[in-house]
């Protein structure tokens, strides 16, 4: 098992296994924070977001009392996911048989349920699940007993703040994309930049990737990548909000971009990226950054659906790490390891 002294990968079955999938979802994605959306979607009273917790399905709603809450995506009824999207409506209604929940969760009217000997309305109430923000960040997390997710975020928000203010930047887009890769594998590729200089050849143009200058540092909850730009006093920073969170703040003018890596089976990642800049930034700069990150992006979906064939291949038990390079990678595979047997 990979611990931050152990040069061990984790087993590679690990990376195509449904039943460790299933496990994955019921001991990490049902109980840990994660990137769900923007809070200015579910700004207002009367207003809902379907969103994702690692696949597990969920709802974000802010009711006319102006309380934020969050449910599990799923009709009491016969399971139905109840709604998709967002926008605002003062009821939920399930498109199958037409149950229909208030925007506190509470069930108010299931067509033909007076017609039951007993039917207790008050015992099929959606079921809870947790939310918070983070400045213009929604956090969603399927416990509904979860630790506040200011616990979670620990240092992250102050370290976030020595480089970016998250006043000064406002939403822009969403890119949606995908791999065909596990999402651990997904993930640790995020978490080194030992691949940079042969794979990332116009990153490595434009960030200073030697191991003297480009730190790595693990947190209880997230680790922390820190860079700056080759042309000096640009700083970059990448961190991942265990478990599934990528956040990204490239050298140069105010940007940051935000989005989970979502497992939907064991080789299939979809992930997305939520794109914040400044309100004023300049046309043709933005062009450029959104071509500069695809060409990465591209580079980044070649290696991890080759990690993901060579795993698949059955050839190799494990992999060994270097600890000098990918000590965020030994933090991370710990982190799962604990989780997954703790
Ligand atoms: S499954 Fe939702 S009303 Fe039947
Ligand atoms: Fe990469």
């Amino acid at each position: 098992m990979a611990t931050t002294s152990d040069p061990r990968t984790l087993p590679f079955t690990w990376y195509s296994d449904e039943e460790l999938l299933r496990r994955e979802r019921r001991r990490i994605f049902a109980r840990s924070w994660q990137y769900g959306g923007r809070a200015d979607q579910v700004a207002e009273p009367g207003s809902f977001l379907a969103t994702d917790a690692g696949g597990i399905p969920l709802l974000v709603t802010r009711g006319s009392d102006g309380v934020l809450r969050a449910f599990l995506n799923v009709c009491r009824h016969r399971g139905a996911i109840l709604t998709e999207g967002c926008g605002r409506r003062e009821t939920i209604q399930c498109h199958y048989h037409a149950w229909t929940y208030g925007l506190d969760g509470s069930l108010r009217a299931a067509p033909r349920s007076d017609r039951e000997a007993e039917f207790d309305k008050e015992a099929l109430s959606l079921l809870p699940a947790s939310v918070g923000t983070w400045g213009p960040f929604l956090f969603v997390n399927p416990d509904p007993a979860a630790e506040p997710l200011a616990d979670w975020l620990g240092d992250l928000p102050a370290i976030l703040a020595r480089d970016l203010d998250l006043d000064a930047v406002s939403f822009h887009s969403r890119v949606d994309f995908g791999s065909n890769a596990n999402w651990k594998v997904v993930t640790e590729n995020f978490l080194e930049c030992y691949h940079c200089p042969t794979a990332h050849p116009d990153f490595s143009a434009v960030v200073d990737v030697h191991p003297d200058r480009y730190v790595l540092e693990p947190h209880p909850t997230f680790s922390s990548q820190h860079c700056e730009s080759r042309a000096g006093g640009e700083h970059g920073q990448f961190h991942l909000l265990y478990p599934n969170t990528g956040i990204n703040v490239f050298p140069g003018p105010a940007n940051l971009s935000i989005g989970p890596i979502v497992p939907t089976t064991p080789a299939r990642t979809e992930r997305y990226l939520d794109y914040f800049f400044a309100p004023d930034a300049d046309d043709a700069w933005l062009t450029e950054f959104f071509a500069f990150d695809e060409q990465v992006g591209r580079e980044d979906t070649a290696l991890v659906e080759s990690v993901q064939r060579g795993m698949a291949a059955g050839v190799l038990e494990q992999g060994r790490l270097l600890l000098n390079a990918e000590p965020l990678i030994a933090a991370f595979q710990g982190w799962v390891a604990d989780q997954l047997t703790g």
